[in-house]
């Protein structure tokens, strides 16, 4: 029996997680199809009680839908609890699962790059830099600095973490004109907001005070090299784009939708391949 996902949002028609789950069904000859399904807000509430009704093994969940579909489930993973927002579904029988996945995501696209932990700098204080603040915390940095051109954003992603008494004082909060003096003695380096994606400004910040052992990474993959990374590379710091993130982080939905008795995917897990990024890459809506 064909199984059944797919990936809703509203809208949705710019999504590249079809591309992405298309490919792995395709490489693995496994009889499924993963398709975009656009939900209305008004909808949605409907659409997820009964997914198992129509069909479906599980979805992704783009925006506007994120917040919403986590309070809708009871059974929610670490990540998607203290993120507040579910990006996967799955469908166990009658029961809902929801996961966050953008942590594993950014997790496995910097982790082999990442040596020194002492200290990273987050540019941007939106969704997906709760996500990245919490992968850093678990891969272990010791002092994190948020800075956002809207200050109380920054401020409340650490109230956020400092709840979990645990993650308390890792976090500080720096002013966004202060941002390429702050830099200095980082190991770690993270645009998470909009600048210098196609069609928006470009993210104008220094990086000269940066130690040449610092990695620089971008959640923005289009353009795949944008600026931040362009002037990292040409002062010889190691600079990481934002594709395989993406990538990753619809690994974990992947593998327990398609393969969920583990009989298909080598390790239980579908590759992250230089293939993969050059497919995803072709998309016409990818400059
Ligand atoms: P996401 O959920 O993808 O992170 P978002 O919540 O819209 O998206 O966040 C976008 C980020 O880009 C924010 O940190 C935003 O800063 P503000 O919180 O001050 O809005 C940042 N951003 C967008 N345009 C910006 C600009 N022109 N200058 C500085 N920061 C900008």
């Amino acid at each position: 029996m064909t199984i059944k996902a797919g990936v809703i949002g509203y809208p949705i028609k710019h999504s590249l997680s079809p591309r992405i789950h298309n490919f792995w069904l395709k490489k693995y000859g496994i009889d499924g199809e993963y398709k975009t399904y656009e939900v209305k807000p008004e909808d949605l509430e409907n659409f997820i009680i009964t997914l198992s009704q129509q069909g479906l093994a599980g979805v992704n969940v783009t925006l506007p839908h994120k917040e919403k579909i986590f309070s809708l489930i009871r059974e929610n993973d670490e990540s998607a609890d203290i993120l507040g927002a579910v990006n996967t579904v799955i469908c166990n029988d009658d029961e809902l699962a929801g996961f966050n996945t953008d942590t594993y995501g950014f997790t496995e696209n910097v982790r082999k790059h990442v040596k020194d932990k002492d200290k990273a700098v987050v540019l941007g204080a939106g969704g997906a830099a709760r996500a990245v603040v919490l992968s850093l915390i678990k891969l272990g940095f010791k002092e994190i600095i948020i800075t956002n051109r809207t200050i109380e954003k920054a401020q409340k992603i650490k109230q956020l973490f400092d709840i979990y008494a645990y993650y308390k004082d890792i976090i500080t909060v720096s002013e966004w004109n202060d941002r390429s003096e702050i830099i200095i003695d980082t190991d770690f380096l993270v645009n998470t907001t909009s600048l210098g994606m196609i069609g928006q400004a470009e993210l104008a910040i220094d990086i000269s005070l940066l130690p040449k052992k610092a990695v620089v990474t971008d959640i923005v993959y289009n353009p795949l090299e944008t600026m931040l990374l362009k002037q990292a590379r040409e002062q010889e710091n190691i600079a990481i784009d934002g594709l395989d993130m993406l990538l990753y982080q619809a690994v974990p939905g992947f593998r327990k939708w398609f393969d969920p008795h583990k009989r298909t995917l080598k390790n239980n897990e579908p590759e992250v391949t230089q293939e993969l990024r050059d497919y995803v890459l072709s998309d016409a809506s990818l400059s």
